[in-house]
């Protein structure tokens, strides 16, 4: 399992590059199947170790799963899920599955709605940062929810004698992906109108919204901060296509970008990724965007990379998920750049192994100061979470020479295919198994 990526960098990439269903958006839409007795059909479920996690967890929870077939091109289909919830029969979530995967506490939310107790491991410490789940749990308990944390576990269920959530007004202290999806899913099924104000607006809970929509759940407000969930009594069965990765999309945007390249992206739309294609664009990148093909076609305006000033931030703002890959990137831009990581403490772990490629980084708490251009260069490096190992990958295509990336199951996290994918633009790319 500890496979290795070899690049030898320094060539142009050019070609298509189809995109696989989102990752983040596929995780909470498979925990959707918890909240009805009738089966989920999900298509266009990416191939990753993410979603096997997932998929491990909700047959563990009793979830009657079939893999359905895969296509002709499986670049272009993704799988399709058929994820049935009428058989569940457990509502615990242990530690050997959340641990590995912290959007696994999704599932307390649905659990909680559908079956007035769940337990929920912790999960863990996180290479990003600490990232708690307090506002998940405060808003259940806003909703009635008694919860209670034992041996590690959050241990939830409903007051004696109450079937069901009831309708709350919450607010989140701080935009939350997570929160927004755990208690828009159990406000489905709660009684009354759930009121939640300073909601995550990413297209990933857009998807959850719709799909929610089509299993019978009444949401008002999808798209916007405040969403209003008028609960039923039961979700139904439904089938629901996963959105395009915004976030594997604007890496590959990248990766033209640092390779002088011209790389189309498939299956994939830009309404869903303005902030980076604004910023790439600000920094030299040009983009053809055709609607009817849903393709983007990247590549360099006039062969210079500028500096920029950038600050992430929750939808529509700049990604947090894409500013390790924007930091590579800004190493070949000429002058200058500076990127401000607002949402989580810790997620510069890719700037020690940048530098050891060549890059000029200055790392201030939550602040980088990126001087360029400089030229990388091959060397050994590791892989620490998921998108660090993309802007090593990045780095890597655009060196002269060999670079050796260690400990790739970090990317097989959340990128289905890399190697293939990039090999099919003309990068000298492999997979070395141990
Ligand atoms: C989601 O994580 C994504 N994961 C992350 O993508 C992404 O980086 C993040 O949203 C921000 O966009 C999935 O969708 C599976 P949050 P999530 O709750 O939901 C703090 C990737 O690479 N917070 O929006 O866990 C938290 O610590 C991954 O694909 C609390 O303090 O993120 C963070 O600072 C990495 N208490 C901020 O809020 C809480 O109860 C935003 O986190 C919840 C969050």
């Amino acid at each position: 399992m500890m496979d290795k990526i070899r690049i030898v960098g320094g060539k142009r990439l050019k070609g298509a590059i189809p995109i696989a269903g989102a990752k983040n958006a596929a995780l909470p839409l498979m925990a959707a199947s918890l909240l009805a007795d009738a089966p989920l059909t999900l298509t266009n479920i990416p191939h990753l170790t993410d979603i096997t996690t997932m998929a491990n967890l909700l047959v563990e929870l009793g979830v009657t799963l079939e893999v359905g077939s895969v296509g002709l091109d499986e670049c272009h289909t993704g799988r399709k899920l058929i994820l049935d919830g009428g058989t569940v029969n457990s509502t615990t979530a242990p530690y050997d599955i959340v641990r590995k995967m912290r959007a696994s506490v999704v599932v307390l939310g649905p659990l909680l709605a559908r079956f007035g107790k769940a337990r929920v491991s912790l999960p863990g410490g996180c290479a990003i940062g600490t990232r708690p789940i307090d506002y998940h749990l405060k808003a259940l308990e806003q909703m009635g929810a008694e919860i209670t944390l034992s041996e590690g576990y959050v241990e939830a269920k409903l007051p004696q004698g109450q079937t069901r959530l009831k309708a709350a007004d919450i607010t989140f202290p701080r935009v939350s992906v997570g929160a927004t999806e755990n208690v828009m899913m159990a406000a489905t099924l709660a009684d009354g109108k759930t009121i939640l104000r300073n909601a995550a607006e990413e297209p990933e809970i857009t998807d959850l919204a719709r799909c929610l929509i089509a299993m019978g759940a009444d949401i008002e407000g999808v798209g916007t901060s405040t969403l209003t969930i008028l609960g039923v009594e039961r979700l139904h069965a439904a089938g629901y296509a996963v959105m395009p990765d915004r976030i594997e999309a604007g890496t590959y945007a990248i990766a033209a970008g640092m390779t002088n390249g011209d790389i189309t992206l498939q299956n994939v739309t830009a309404d869903i990724m303005e902030a980076t294609l604004t910023v790439l664009e600000a920094v030299g990148m040009a983009f053809e965007v055709d609607k009817a093909a849903r393709s983007i076609r990247c590549t360099l305006r006039d062969g210079m990379l500028r500096p920029i000033e950038v600050v992430t931030a929750p939808y529509p703002g700049f990604a947090t998920d894409m500013q390790a890959q924007l930091a590579s990137l800004l190493c070949l831009a000429n002058g200058r750049s500076t990127i401000t990581e607002a949402i989580f403490e810790n997620r510069f772990m890719h700037i020690p192994e940048l530098q050891r490629m060549g890059a000029d980084i200055t790392e201030q708490a939550n602040h980088i100061i990126i001087r360029g251009p400089v030229s990388f260069n091959a060397a050994e490096v590791m892989a620490t979470d998921l998108r660090a190992s993309g802007s090593l990958v990045l780095a890597a295509l655009a060196a002269e020479g060999e670079t050796i990336i260690n400990r790739v199951y970090h990317l097989d996290r959340g990128y289905e295919r890399l190697e293939e994918k990039l090999a099919m633009c003309g990068a000298e790319i492999e997979r070395v198994r141990e």
